[in-house]
């Protein structure tokens, strides 16, 4: 009889924090390892706006038929004109799973246009980056984004991949609120960037996922506009997953902003072939959800206040460890949910094992996961375990 032979599945470490955080019964533990929203209450609430689409979208949907492998495209052009406003550059998608998706669909693109390119990742990056697009067999390189002892980012060895990717490779960029680092380019960088990587004929692939978690939406989604403006041709792959906490109703899209008309209709047309051999067609509750806030101005300015409150909530936290401690001032000057610090394995066994705070192995937290009471028994905790902060 044949019998299948299947390798140990490897338990992805982030999974596992979260199950032992959950099996632990002190009272006083902290949770900085999950990667989703938290407010003050310790919850990842459904938003309002949210709530308030979901109970419309009940009353006026009147059929569940298939939409089609692009799924709901009016869903698509209203996130598009969020994220890129009177661009100058066609700008066209398609609905997918979440940003994972997106970002495997773009990846799918790119290897189909350019099937002997490199796509060249900046580490430390979100662990998910290099599984999802080397699964579609195109070859990656990495270069050294940011030194977790110093807590910089290493824009020289950014601009020197650049420099040294062939024409037509890939280069994968985080919009902004960079996971794990929270350490995002400076405007003046991002527009080195932008001309060299236009210069050079590089392709970027932007992942934002965290837009309106840093500075604000159009604050955070600043890079992205001007990537789309210098350059040719630029992938996005955008997920409503932290911003519109829609983290399980798998919503995002995938967008070709092209300065020519007909690379971006092909792309389009191209992402729903690609999705037909994956999963077919999109879920559609996120996203028909989506497009009724952003299509509804008081549900919009609703979503808008509420993630404001989010941002303040997160950059109050951040504000409150840097002052608190003055191995966390780095903490004050980064953007999004996460910031990587600089801790040893040891150390960080130790927070989870003998003060019950949870934090991925590579010393990423999630601020948000922090309440403002729990912040001097985290710098204390921290002190504890021998952490020194940067080196100057
Ligand atoms: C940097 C980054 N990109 C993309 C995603 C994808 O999110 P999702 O597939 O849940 O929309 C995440 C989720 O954690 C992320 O951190």
């Amino acid at each position: 009889m044949a019998q299948f032979s299947l390798p140990e599945p490897q338990p992805d470490p982030l999974l596992q924090l979260i199950a032992q955080y959950r099996a632990d019964t002190r009272s006083d533990k902290i949770d900085l390892g999950v990667g989703v929203y938290r407010d003050k209450h310790g919850n990842t609430p459904v938003m309002e706006a949210v709530k308030t689409a979901e109970s419309n979208l009940h009353g006026q949907q009147q059929s569940k038929s298939y939409l089609g492998l692009t799924g709901d495209l009016e869903f698509v052009e209203t996130l598009g004109n969020l994220i890129l406003p009177n661009s100058s550059a066609t700008v066209l998608g398609a609905q997918t799973p979440g940003g994972s998706g997106a970002l495997r669909l773009a990846a799918e693109l790119y290897h189909t246009a350019h099937p002997n390119g490199t796509l060249w990742v900046g580490l430390p990056t979100w662990p998910n980056h290099l599984p999802l697009t080397e699964s579609t067999g195109l070859k990656t390189a990495t270069y050294a984004y940011f030194d977790q002892a110093t807590q910089r980012v290493q824009f020289d060895s950014m601009l020197q991949a650049v420099q040294s990717a062939k024409a037509g490779d890939a280069i994968l960029l985080h919009g902004c609120c960079h996971n794990p680092t929270g350490a995002d380019l400076s405007l003046d960088q991002w527009l080195t960037l932008a001309t060299t990587i236009a210069n050079r004929n590089i392709i970027p692939i932007i992942d934002i996922a965290y837009h309106g978690l840093g500075k604000g939406l159009d604050q955070d989604l600043a890079a992205t506009r001007l990537i789309v403006e210098s350059c040719e041709q630029t992938l996005i792959a955008a997920s409503c997953s932290k911003n519109f906490g829609m983290y399980r109703d798998r919503t995002g899209a995938v967008y070709m902003a092209a300065h020519d008309s007909k690379t971006a209709q092909r792309a389009q047309a191209m992402f729903g072939l690609i999705a037909r051999k994956i999963y077919s067609m999109p879920p559609d509750h996120g996203a028909a959800v989506v497009r009724l806030v952003l299509q509804d101005s008081v549900l919009k300015n609703l979503w808008l206040d509420e993630l404001s409150t989010m941002v303040q909530r997160v950059n109050s936290l951040r504000a409150e460890m840097a002052n608190q401690s003055p191995h966390l001032n780095f903490v004050a000057t980064q953007f999004g949910m996460f910031s990587l610090l600089p801790l040893t394995p040891a150390q960080v066994d130790a927070l989870i094992n003998t003060h019950s705070i949870y934090l991925a192995g590579d010393g990423r937290i999630n601020v948000a996961g922090c309440q403002p009471e729990q912040i001097s028994r985290f710098v204390d905790a921290l002190n504890e375990v021998g952490y020194q902060g940067t080196e100057k």
